[in-house]
């Protein structure tokens, strides 16, 4: 018999994946390709959809090649991608409006500034579920209609449409679809979380005409055939990519969570068929949505400055030449020493959503070394993360048990029992790291009965590690104190 396997393309921040998938969930072929961050001004971040859109087309061939299988024996495409990130460009051309703006993109601060203080804001972050912050993209489509000069005239005229990456994605690949799925649409702002569908209290908020957004789909069911890269292969999923992260570890159950740790670091919490609004500074937001089943919702806590601290400490101040050189510089040192560094680069996301808000290295002395300095970027991931699951516990009411994480920080085993110290819980990592690209396989499969339910999902899940907390509980409240002292200081230090 022809053995049949799956593909999932991971359209990442830093660069885009191509993974092939066997029925058990196995990794047999990879294909990879960065594209350009481009920084036109200080706290602007754009990509080239077209690069980006060149780079799927020379991975997918090269992961299919390198599988030695060909197209007749894939099932099914789904996709992954960096969220919030969005692109227009011409209807008829193909051709982007500029670069896409990338979710790290702050020069709609100005926009949500003055939209924070219309009276319907409290109703617009309600029905959205996300608070009013550049992160998302309804401010950068804002920003846009606002700068592009004849932008709006041309897209009333239907000749403009918008996407984020997979809506993108999609249209080239398929020569003309324009879809999109509900995770990627909910953290667009545009959409009603109860509705799921594109809301018009919404678009009339933000000054969107509706004729340029793509149509509102499940997470998991076929949305069209490739004409190009891979002729004939239907496209049966699409997920932002930390929903396929939490999809990839198999927390379908209520109370399962699971954190990615990347450039950013994301939490998600599965709280089932029902949304849950947060009190304490999380995002409500949707998890999965299986074909013609009922949406599973998740609360988010979104940590933007994570991984991306590593690479500052070795691209901007180079004190390691590579980024896993961190665990042993800062395994040269016992502690701290008293120093802390808040990554406040792009204002502070979840809890705080503090735009105004700037880095601080704090309690520096003559005793500091850079060994300390390591320990401490080390050690602001995991206080971020006891930050969001503290919030994520008080909004829950449960106490989160144990944490699922992936991602290319997990290999940091420093990191890793810092953070089952600091959040008490024991911290478990699968066997298969890439879960982003693995939950759009799965999805993908899902749609078109490659595998046939989610028990049969779990049964892939294998334990590859886990670290147990092992921190005294005084040490650890006066460290806590201590961090979240430290985050005071970066409060307020952009004046309005
Ligand atoms: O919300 C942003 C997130 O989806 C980015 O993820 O892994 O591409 O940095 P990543």
């Amino acid at each position: 018999m022809v053995s049949r396997y799956v593909i999932a393309i991971d359209q990442g921040t830093t660069s885009t994946r191509c993974i092939v998938f066997d029925q058990r969930g196995r990794l047999v072929s990879v294909a990879q390709r960065e594209h350009r961050q481009l920084y036109p001004r200080p706290g602007w971040v754009e990509h080239d959809a077209l690069e980006i859109w060149r780079n799927v087309r020379r991975i997918v061939p090269r992961a299919v090649a390198e599988a030695g299988i060909d197209a007749s024996q894939v099932v099914g495409i789904g996709i992954a991608n960096q969220r919030e990130t969005c692109v227009l460009w011409d209807r008829r051309t193909g051709e982007p409006i500029g670069q896409a703006l990338v979710w790290q993109d702050m020069r709609a601060d100005g926009v949500v500034e003055e939209l924070a203080a219309h009276a319907d804001a409290k109703d617009v972050e309600t029905r959205c579920g996300l608070p009013l912050a550049t992160y998302f993209s309804a401010p950068k489509l804002r920003w846009q209609f606002a700068h592009v000069p004849g932008l709006r005239e041309r897209a009333e005229r239907g000749e403009i449409l918008f996407g984020t990456m997979e809506t993108w994605l999609i249209w080239n690949l398929t020569g003309g679809v324009h879809v999109t799925d509900v995770t990627n649409a909910s953290r667009t702002m545009l959409m009603d979380l109860r509705t799921l569908q594109w809301s018009p209290e919404q678009l009339e908020f933000f000054g969107i005409p509706a004729g340029i957004l793509p149509e509102i789909r499940s997470s998991a069911e076929v949305y069209g055939v490739c004409s190009t890269v891979l002729p004939g292969v239907s496209i049966t999923a699409a997920l932002g990519d930390q929903q396929a992260a939490l999809f990839g570890q198999v927390c379908f159950a209520p109370g399962d969570a699971k954190c990615t740790y990347g450039t950013g670091s994301f939490l998600l919490l599965n709280t089932g068929a029902e949304v849950v609004q947060s009190t304490h500074g999380l995002l409500s937001t949707v998890g999965y949505q299986i074909g013609g089943e009922a949406a599973t919702f998740a609360l988010e806590g979104s940590i933007a400055i994570t991984g991306s601290l590593v690479q500052w400490f070795r691209d901007s101040l180079g004190l390691i030449s590579t980024a896993p050189e961190i665990e042993t510089l800062a395994r040269t040192v016992e502690d701290n020493g008293g120093c802390y560094i808040v990554p406040a680069f792009s204002g502070l996301f979840a809890p705080y959503w503090r735009s105004e808000a700037r880095g601080v290295i704090v309690g520096l002395t003559s005793y500091i070394t850079k060994g300390h300095l390591a320990r401490a970027v080390l050690e602001a991931t995991g206080w971020q993360t006891r930050e969001v699951v503290d919030a994520m516990n008080a909004d829950s009411g449960l106490e989160l048990r144990t944490l699922r994480v992936d991602g290319g920080m997990t290999s940091d085993n420093l990191l890793m029992q810092f953070l089952a110290d600091v959040l008490d819980v024991p911290v478990v990592r699968p066997m298969v790291a890439e879960t982003v690209s693995l939950g759009a396989a799965y999805a993908a499969g899902l749609a078109v009965g490659y595998w046939a339910d989610l028990a049969a999902l779990s049964q892939n899940w294998h334990r590859a590690a886990q670290w147990m907390p092992a921190m005294a509980a005084d040490r650890r409240a006066e460290e806590y104190d201590n961090w979240q002292r430290a985050v005071e200081r970066t409060f307020g230090w952009i004046k309005p």
